[in-house]
């Protein structure tokens, strides 16, 4: 059921059932995550059986405030309380060593742990009265609260679309930034950008003072990172990315026969048919972000076999949208 996430009552009752060890899901400035007591391993247990995500795929841990470091991680270097007095609250995940015995499930059985601050008022007032709730709970395990492989929601309507009626939402109004958190790995000695968000490298970097690897750039095993696979967040539809003038010249040649597509772009494009759904992209990438996933959704509410979109310029504030869309167009 979707409750009113600015009601103390609502959030007392939220905090009560996420003490009692049951799942809540509630709105962050990036997406809407479905929580559970992070210190809590049955908890936990009942996201991925919700989600029907592998349980070695980690979850980020949600905490109120960089005091709640020491609690999941093991080893807080003084960069990553650098990038926390930047950035947080706020659209950035943490990758750390993990503390003995902290949060195992939460973090899927490896020795890291994902932690962020989310800016959104209701998440921080959740993450409040949790930690006064009976007994206390420090640290909410949320992934983004749709199914596994689906794409993120960003409206409390969009939750309880995926998952019925018995789950409490707390509903915050659709999500400011509207993509997941940018995801930093600092558990390798030099840091690595493991999902490009909306805090984009050059910000990351003028606060690391050093470069932000990729992932292809350091040794190792990569982590399972459902975010990082490759198909992810797609929609029903196929999605199939383009620049302007291919997608003005596909449109040209489709015929009556043609399935129900929808195209979404910057550029002013002219369909022949009336079948085609036409939705302009915004000019700026923090706009396009905000309605990226709900578009999606809509699209495939409509109905359309085909979703073409024009990728975005190739600029550092556009690195998180055109992510997504990349691995949407993977699916
Ligand atoms: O904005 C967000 O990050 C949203 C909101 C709800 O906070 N959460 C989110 O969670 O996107 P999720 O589970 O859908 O994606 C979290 C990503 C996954 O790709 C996961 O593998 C990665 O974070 N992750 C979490 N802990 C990790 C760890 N210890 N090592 C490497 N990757 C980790
Ligand atoms: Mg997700």
């Amino acid at each position: 059921m979707i409750l009113d996430g600015t009601s103390p009552a609502a959030l007392q009752e939220a905090a009560r059932t996420l003490a009692a060890g049951e799942l809540v899901a509630f709105p962050t400035e990036t997406v809407y995550g479905l929580a559970a007591d992070a210190g809590n391993d049955a908890a936990v247990a009942r996201i991925f059986a919700a989600k029907g995500r592998p349980a070695d795929h980690p979850l980020i841990v949600h905490v109120a405030d960089e005091s709640q470091l020491d609690r999941f991680a093991g080893e807080v270097p003084p960069m990553a309380h650098r990038l926390v007095q930047a950035f947080w609250p706020g659209p950035l995940t943490l990758i750390l060593k993990r503390r003995d015995g902290a949060a195992a499930a939460a973090a899927g059985g490896h020795p890291t742990v994902g932690l962020r601050c989310p800016a959104h008022p209701v998440a921080h007032a959740l993450l409040e009265a949790c930690a006064s709730a009976q007994p206390p709970v420090h640290g909410l395990a949320a992934p983004s609260a749709n199914r596994f492989g689906r794409v993120s929601p960003t409206t409390a309507q969009h939750v309880a679309s995926e998952f019925g009626d018995a789950l409490p939402v707390l509903d915050g109004g659709a999500c400011p930034v509207g993509i997941e958190s940018t995801i930093v790995d600092l558990s390798r000695g030099a840091p690595v950008l493991l999902r490009p968000g909306m805090l984009t490298r050059e910000q990351l970097e003028a606060v690391c003072g050093e470069r932000v690897l990729s992932p292809e750039e350091v040794a190792g095993p990569a982590t399972r990172a459902s975010g990082t696979l490759e198909s992810h967040y797609a929609p029903q539809a196929r999605v199939r990315l383009m620049d302007a003038q291919m997608l003005q010249t596909a449109l040209d040649l489709l015929g009556d026969e043609a399935p129900r597509i929808a195209v979404y772009a910057r550029a002013p494009l002219r369909p022949r048919s009336s079948r085609v759904l036409v939705r302009r992209m915004p000019g700026s990438a923090a706009d396009t972000a905000r309605q990226l996933f709900a578009v999606l959704r809509e699209f495939d509410e409509q109905g359309v076999q085909l979703i073409w979109v024009e990728m975005p310029p190739d600029a550092p504030d556009w690195a998180g949208v055109r992510d997504r869309l990349k691995r949407a167009a993977a699916g």
